[in-house]
């Protein structure tokens, strides 16, 4: 097999003010991405170790999902220390070395703060609890006398993201029912009150202690979810992050106006430090206009473009989705921030092989209408293209870079996501894309650590994706994303503005998507969504394309279905 040679390294402080603005952002989910030690879990010495593969993929930066202290009862983003690492995944120690070795390599390192809630196993949480109802320390997370004569009906009928009652009832010291206290996700993970100083300034010697340790930023966990009502009313709505309501009745625990005023106190503590350290929302906020106020100057850098992620693959969809995102950002100043994939979805790859139109499925079963892969793959790639080629920044999840599909058939004995058991099984869950990486097609595990462990079963399909298979492949998919990571740099593609134009070709029809980028709006980006091939403009070079042209019967060369072109004309 062909030797792919190494990206040469890159200064992460020199490269430039403002990186963040065209950066290309590898999410690294580290019980899954590379395991050193053989207990089936990833770790920090594993993603270290597997650093030089993100190098040569030519990303900008890691963003790692949490690794700090934990029960796990939600994969991490139930934090018990936010300033140590969990012995799952290592310690400080190997924490300090992978973001040294990452700076090394030029990559830029983002940590997940989790702000939202803590673990119920954080000392803050026990010390509440210990301290009985009026207490300050109860006053550090959203304690509050139930309804009805004894207390026994909940505060409000809110519901959990992860399905059942948001609130849940605690005995008190002396062994009596008592209070209850809130957890929008799982009972393991109480809500903190922001509205209280002391969380605030908890919460701010997490941050500084990890700038002081020398990483990028942060991504911010349910950035759109720390304040609260305080009046706490009824909400009578499933607890839905992005769609407010179909009435347009804005929800008490989502994206309150008053949550601005603690990244404004953010983004100043961030910018007294040297180098260019960024804030990333997690906000599944529409519209457009509220998203954007999370990236207004003195706030956040960047906000995951969910909306973006979640638009069915269609022509006219994709341009009127990127048309009023990047405007919304535009008029604030801020870069788009692109996303096809992560933790919490399922893999594109899967994704756009359910026919169009399915609504976003909460993982799938073996019992559910399974993607069609080959289709999944080649709109897949079409898809990354098209991403690739637009002004700004993206997000790559682990995997994708080599094509993964969603584990679809995994048993329900081995899931462990709380959404699985917290709605008896009706939502599937998202361990369907946190199955551990396949990296060598023929050792144990797929090569993903030492041992044949692997906390979540692979698909035997993995064997195919294994990146020794499609290293130095030109047609594979992982030469796929090196190509398009190193032409969007060299070509000027981020920085660009897009124009959008009419495909050579397309005639009336309504299935393609063109526009024009690049410095000089020199390159010509081309998506076909439906299944015909588009005839290619005679004597336009192709620079880069998701599938190979085709001759079409006149002897034409040209693009075929589900596919995306990078062309100069
Ligand atoms: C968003 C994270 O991405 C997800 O994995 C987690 O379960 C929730 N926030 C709660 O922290």
């Amino acid at each position: 097999m062909t030797q792919t040679p190494p990206t040469p390294a890159r200064s992460p402080r020199t490269a430039g003010g403002e990186w963040w603005r065209t950066a290309v952002i590898y999410q690294v989910y580290p019980r899954s991405f590379a395991d050193s030690d053989g207990d089936g879990v990833g770790d920090l010495p594993g993603i270290t170790a597997r650093l030089d593969h993100l190098a040569e993929l030519g990303v900008d930066a890691v963003w790692l999902s949490p690794f700090y202290t934990s029960p796990q009862a939600d994969a991490g983003y139930d934090v018990a220390d936010y300033t140590d690492v969990d012995p799952l995944f290592g310690s400080l120690a190997d924490a300090d070395a992978l973001v040294a070795r990452a700076h090394e390599l030029g990559l830029r390192v983002v940590v997940d703060l989790v702000p939202n809630h803590t673990s119920d196993e954080h000392a803050w949480f026990r010390e509440a609890l210990a301290a009985g109802p009026g207490s300050p320390e109860r006053a550090v997370y959203l304690f509050r006398d139930g309804k009805g004569a004894h207390g026994e009906l909940p505060p409000t009928d809110w519901v959990s993201v992860f399905g059942g009652p948001a609130w849940e009832r605690v005995t008190e010291p002396d062994g009596t029912p008592g209070q209850w206290y809130l957890h929008l996700f799982d009972t393991k993970q109480p809500d903190l009150d922001w509205s209280n100083p002391v969380v605030r300034e908890r919460l701010e010697g997490v941050l500084r202690f990890w700038l002081d340790r020398g990483v990028d930023g942060f991504r911010v966990d349910v950035a759109h979810g720390l304040t609260k009502d305080p009046a706490f009313p009824d909400w009578s709505h499933p607890v839905s992050p992005l769609r407010v309501s179909a009435d347009g009745t804005r929800a008490p625990m989502w994206d309150r106006d008053d949550v601005h005023e603690i990244y404004r106190s953010w983004r100043r503590i961030l910018d007294s430090y040297e180098g260019d350290r960024v804030l990333v929302a997690e906000a599944w906020v529409a519209p457009a206009e509220r998203l954007a106020a999370y990236v207004r100057p003195d706030e956040m850098h960047q906000a995951f473009n969910f909306e973006y992620l979640e638009t069915p693959w269609s022509a006219a969809q994709v341009r009127d989705v990127v048309t009023r995102t990047t405007a919304a950002n535009t008029a604030v100043g801020a870069p788009t921030t692109w996303v096809l994939s992560n933790h919490d979805v399922v893999r594109h790859a899967s994704r756009l092989g359910l026919p169009v139109g399915t609504p976003r499925p909460n993982g799938i079963t073996a019992d559910d209408p399974q993607p069609d892969e080959a289709l999944g793959q080649a709109r897949g790639r079409a898809a990354t293209l098209l991403m690739l080629a637009l002004p700004g920044s993206a997000y790559v999840y682990q995997g994708e870079e080599l094509g993964l599909p969603e584990h679809t058939t995994m048993p329900a004995d081995v899931r462990q996501d709380p959404t699985f058991a917290r709605t008896g099984g009706a939502e599937a869950g998202r361990d369907g894309c946190r199955v551990p990486l396949p990296w060598t097609h023929d050792a144990p595990g797929y090569g993903f650590g030492p041992s044949r462990r692997t906390w979540l079963p692979q698909p035997e399909s993995y064997a195919r994706y294994a990146l020794d298979v499609q290293r130095g492949v030109p047609s594979s998919t992982y030469e796929l994303y090196r190509s398009a990571l190193r032409l969007r740099a060299e070509l000027g593609l981020a920085p660009a503005e897009l124009a959008w134009a009419e495909a050579p070709g397309a005639g009336a029809r309504d299935d393609v998507l063109a526009f024009t980028t690049g410095p000089d709006g020199g390159v010509l980006v081309v998506t076909v969504f439906g299944e015909e091939p588009l005839p290619l403009p005679s004597g336009a070079e192709v620079l880069l394309a998701s599938a190979d042209p085709v001759t079409a019967a006149d002897g034409v060369r040209a693009l075929p279905g589900s596919a995306t072109a990078w062309l100069r004309p």
